[in-house]
């Protein structure tokens, strides 16, 4: 895990996110920065994450996203090998590398995915610590249909997108349409404010949501109003579900 200083983090252009953020390490908004990042020594190699802030807020570590990495790398490092997997406002990419550089994980490339802006800096980061043969970057808006060519999923990651009330709906959106009825999304969700929680409620009038329950480390993440889910797609009773 990162250190754990106090970091109000705030951002003009997309979040209004003045909170502690003690699970994710403080950053100087104007100049770029390379962070090494083993999450407690799960990762033998650590990873090189560049952070910068100049494209919008995806360009830093954000608490949730290294909650998710780390349960990953924790929970599922075994068992993704056969799975397509993609991660939505992956930011500068932070979850789909852990998982690309210690899970194991089979032939289709993780695709981290965001918005036009932040292209630049997931590409920064796979190149940064030798990903590119497992890892692909694409822009990916949410509401906006699939990129061309786009994976059907068996593992969406979703860290800390939930910030935003306009995009709620959108995320919503992305979700149904990747969701089939064999994959799951591991959802990391950070409530900093009152309407964080509508967008839980929304999702659970759409999807099956399970918080989950294999992680030690959930009470102390959990004081941090970091919570943990899987989503997986609502369907009528009978239905098989089988995913990691
Ligand atoms: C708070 S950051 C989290 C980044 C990363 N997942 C992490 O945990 O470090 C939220 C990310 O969602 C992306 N995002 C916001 N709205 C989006 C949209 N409509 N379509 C795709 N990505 C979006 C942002 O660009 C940003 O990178």
């Amino acid at each position: 895990m990162a250190d754990s200083r106090e970091s109000p983090a705030s951002d003009p252009d997309c979040c209004d996110l003045t909170v502690s953020e003690s699970l994710a390490p403080h950053r100087d908004t104007k100049t770029a920065v390379v962070t090494s990042i083993s999450f407690d020594g799960l990762l033998k190699e650590p990873l090189l994450l560049k952070e910068d802030l100049k494209e919008g807020c995806g360009g830093q570590l954000w608490p949730a996203g290294m909650v998710l990495a780390k349960y990953l790398l924790c929970q599922h490092r075994s068992n993704l090998s056969d799975k397509t997997i993609v991660e939505l406002g992956a930011g500068g990419g932070l979850v789909g590398l852990a998982v690309a550089r210690g899970c194991e994980i089979g032939q289709p490339p993780i695709y981290v995915t965001d918005q036009e802006p932040m292209l630049p800096l997931m590409e920064a980061n796979i190149q940064l610590n030798c990903l590119s043969s497992t890892v692909s970057a694409t822009v990916f808006n949410w509401g906006e249909p699939e990129p061309e060519n786009f994976p059907e999923p068996d593992v969406i990651l979703a860290a800390d997108c939930v910030y935003f009330e306009p995009a709620f709906p959108l995320l919503i959106s992305t979700l149904k349409g990747l969701l089939g009825p064999r994959s799951v999304c591991y959802f990391c969700f950070k409530r900093r404010r009152r309407a964080d929680l509508r967008f839980m409620k929304m999702a659970k009038k759409v999807f099956d949501i399970q918080e989950i329950d294999d992680d030690p480390d959930a009470k102390t993440y959990n004081r941090e109003n970091i919570f943990l889910y899987t989503l997986r797609a609502k369907f009528p009773r009978g239905h098989q579900k089988s995913s990691p």
